[in-house]
C-alpha cells in the first residue's frame, strides 16, 4: 500500500524555485532513501512534503490529499530535522514528553498519561542510553545521544511515517552504525521511513528504494540494489572502488 505519494511537486523560497516537478512514493513498511549533493533540494523536499513550505503539485497521505503541517502530524507523519531542534535546558524525559504531546492531547486524561508512559518505555527500550540519562539536560548530551533523543522524541508521536533529514550528520562511524541499526528496527516495527542521507553507501544499503535528487529534479530512481550497481551512482555517490585493493 502506498502511504505517501508525491506527484509533480515544485517548491522554493519566493522567486527562487528549488524543486521542479518531483515525483516519488513511499509504501508501508518501506525505507526510501533520497541522496544527492549539497543544495540539491533534499531538505526543501522534506519541508514541502510536510507542508512547511508553499508548494505546487500533489501530496497525498494514505490516499487523502495532504493538508498543512498540523494535518500531517495528526495523521502520524513526523519530521526529524537536520538541526535536531531539542529543548536544550530541559531533561531527556521532558523532551520525550513533549514529543508525545499530540498523542496525549488526542486521548486526553488518564488514558493519555498511560499511553505516554508506555511510549516512553518503548523509546527507552530502543535507546537504553537515553534511559540512563533521563534526567540529564538535552544540551549536555553528546552528538550521537542528541540524535537518539531527536529520534526518540519523534517516536513518542507514534508515527506511521518518519521523515529523517540526515540522521548521521556529523556523527562518528560507530554511532552512525547504531543510528542505522535503529532505523532498521523502526522499519521492522512497521514505521515507513523517508531518509535523506549524504552517507549514500549506508542509505542505499539500508533502503528498499532510492531516489537521486540533483538540482531539484529526480535524476534517477529505482530499487537500491539496482542503484548501487549503477555506474553513475557508484562514481558520484559511492566513490570509485580502488582496483585490486581489498574493500573494507
Ligand atoms: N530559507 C531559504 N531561503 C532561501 N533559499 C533557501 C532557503 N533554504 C534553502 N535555500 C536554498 O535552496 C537550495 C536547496 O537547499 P536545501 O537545503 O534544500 O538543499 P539540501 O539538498 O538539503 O542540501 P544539504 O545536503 O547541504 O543539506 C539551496 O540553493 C539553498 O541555498
Ligand atoms: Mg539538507
Amino acid at each position: 500500500m502506498t502511504l505517501l505519494a508525491v506527484t509533480d511537486l515544485s517548491a522554493g523560497y519566493g522567486k527562487a524555485k528549488v524543486l521542479h516537478g518531483v515525483t516519488l512514493s513511499v509504501a508501508a513498511r518501506q525505507i526510501v532513501a533520497i541522496v544527492g549533493p549539497n543544495g540539491a533540494g533534499k531538505t526543501t523536499l522534506m519541508h514541502a512534503v510536510m507542508g512547511l513550505l508553499p508548494r505546487a503539485g500533489q501530496v497525498s497521505f494514505m490516499g487523502q490529499a495532504a493538508g498543512d503541517v498540523g494535518w500531517m502530524v495528526q495523521r502520524g507523519v513526523v519530521l526529524v530535522t537536520e538541526t535536531r531542534a531539542l529543548f536544550t535546558d530541559m531533561s531527556v524525559e521532558d523532551n520525550l514528553e513533549l514529543g508525545g504531546f499530540s498523542v496525549w492531547r488526542q486521548s486526553r486524561g488518564r488514558q493519555g498519561g498511560r499511553e505516554l508512559r508506555s511510549s516512553m518505555a518503548d523509546v527507552f527500550d530502543i535507546f537504553p542510553r537515553l534511559a540512563e540519562r533521563r534526567r540529564q539536560s538535552a544540551g549536555t548530551l553528546s552528538g550521537g545521544e542528541r540524535q537518539m533523543l531527536a529520534l526518540g522524541r519523534a517516536l513518542m508521536g507514534q508515527p506511521k511515517l518518519l521523515l529523517l533529514d540526515e540522521p548521521s550528520l556529523g556523527l562518528a562511524p560507530k554511532i552512525v552504525a547504531d543510528i542505522f541499526r535503529v532505523i532498521g528496527t523502526l522499519r521492522d516495527r512497521g514505521i515507513a521511513i523517508l531518509l535523506v542521507e549524504q552517507n549514500a553507501r549506508a542509505a542505499l544499503q539500508m533502503a528498499d528504494h532510492g531516489y537521486v535528487l540533483e538540482m531539484g529534479r529526480v535524476a534517477l530512481h529505482g530499487p537500491c540494489s539496482v542503484l548501487a550497481e549503477d555506474a553513475r551512482v557508484i562514481e558520484t555517490y559511492l566513490g570509485r572502488k580502488r582496483e585490486g585493493a581489498a574493500s573494507s
